[in-house]
């Protein structure tokens, strides 16, 4: 598909600080040097990319690049999400899709971007290199007559290495009107749908991952978590556990796997409220006529094993401060 990946994301919180520690926490590479945790932020609230380049804090990824910037906005948000095509005509496509879908763009030489009403979310589509990930050999596993790791310890419990995300993986989002905003990602921007739960969320990618935006209903626009794929299993144990040492409250959802998409899971909750999540092993769709998308309900759709998702999970307790503009965190 002429869409090929996540770029970068744009998060706005009204304590950037905090979130900036965090995520250097949860495995993310501060970008130019260490994190400026002293003057507050000088650019304008929720102005987009282009003007605020030197502003907030930004993070890069091991394959990835530069994926995260954290800006300063009145509440928890999803400000911007970029998205890298090939070549100008695919900006073009995108031009004339948002154009039938009745939605006002901005074009340049080099992107395209468009607000998404029902989301917030500004989509920036822009020309980029693709990238390879490079290829990282499976653990020995033993397993009913394969044993393939003889004679050593499993390579799980040997690793002292701080876990750090190889890329970003997926974002979700809630919307006032998911309908509008599944066509404003599909038939606007270009993304394909894996699979849909019934009358509340459509998992979308724009890549050969399963899902790279998902959207569901939602009283209040907002960014309910971002996702960051990590080696495997281990590392999602590994780097959830580290985080819970630091700070036990963060925990919100896991260890688990999920249903749709098939990847094991383990959320944990920044300190604006939003959920950022280590997933391994998802499922990947290379032949878009060899998948089939299916449409889900209950809670199946929702996970395969694991504890139950927490109320919070399903309902973040600051959907009501969201609801009526109210800051939702210490503004330093
Ligand atoms: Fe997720």
């Amino acid at each position: 598909m002429p869409l090929h990946r996540l770029t970068q994301i744009v998060m706005g919180v009204p304590n950037v600080e905090q979130t900036a520690a965090y995520y250097q926490d949860f495995g993310l590479t501060p970008s130019g040097g260490p994190l400026d945790t002293g003057a507050p932020d000088s650019g304008p609230v929720d102005a987009p990319a282009a003007t605020t380049h030197k502003n907030g804090q930004r993070f890069r990824t091991v394959d990835g690049g530069e994926q995260l910037r954290i800006v300063r906005t009145p509440r928890r948000r999803l400000v911007e999400l970029g998205v890298g095509v090939d070549d100008p005509d695919d900006l073009n496509r995108v031009t004339a899709s948002l154009a039938l879908l009745g939605v006002a763009a901005d074009r340049t030489p080099s992107a395209v971007a468009a607000v998404d009403p029902g989301t917030e979310v500004r989509v920036r589509v822009e020309l980029s290199p693709r990238y390879q990930q490079t290829a990282t050999p499976l653990p020995a596993y033993n397993a009913p007559g394969i044993n393939t790791r003889l004679q050593e310890r499993a390579a799980g419990i040997l690793r002292e290495a701080p876990v750090q995300p190889r890329k970003l993986g997926h974002v979700v989002l809630g919307s006032t009107d998911q309908e509008f905003s599944q066509r404003f990602f599909q038939e606007g921007i270009g993304f394909k749908v894996s699979d849909t739960v019934k009358g509340l969320a459509a998992f979308m990618r724009c890549s050969s991952d399963h899902h790279n935006v998902l959207v569901q209903q939602a009283p209040v626009p907002y960014l309910h978590h971002t996702s960051w794929q990590v080696d495997d299993v281990d590392e999602v144990g590994r780097g959830a556990t580290a985080m819970l040492q630091a700070d036990p409250d963060r925990h919100t959802w896991g260890l688990g796997r999920h249903f749709i998409g098939s990847n094991f899971f383990w959320y944990l909750k920044d300190p604006a409220g939003t959920f950022s999540e280590y997933y391994s092993d998802l499922d990947c769709i290379v032949d878009d006529a060899l998948w089939t998308p299916g449409q889900w309900e209950g809670a199946k759709s929702l996970w395969a094993w694991g504890p139950p998702p927490p109320p919070s999970f399903l309902a973040p307790e600051d959907l009501a401060d969201l609801m009526t503009g109210a800051h939702s965190g210490p503004t330093k």
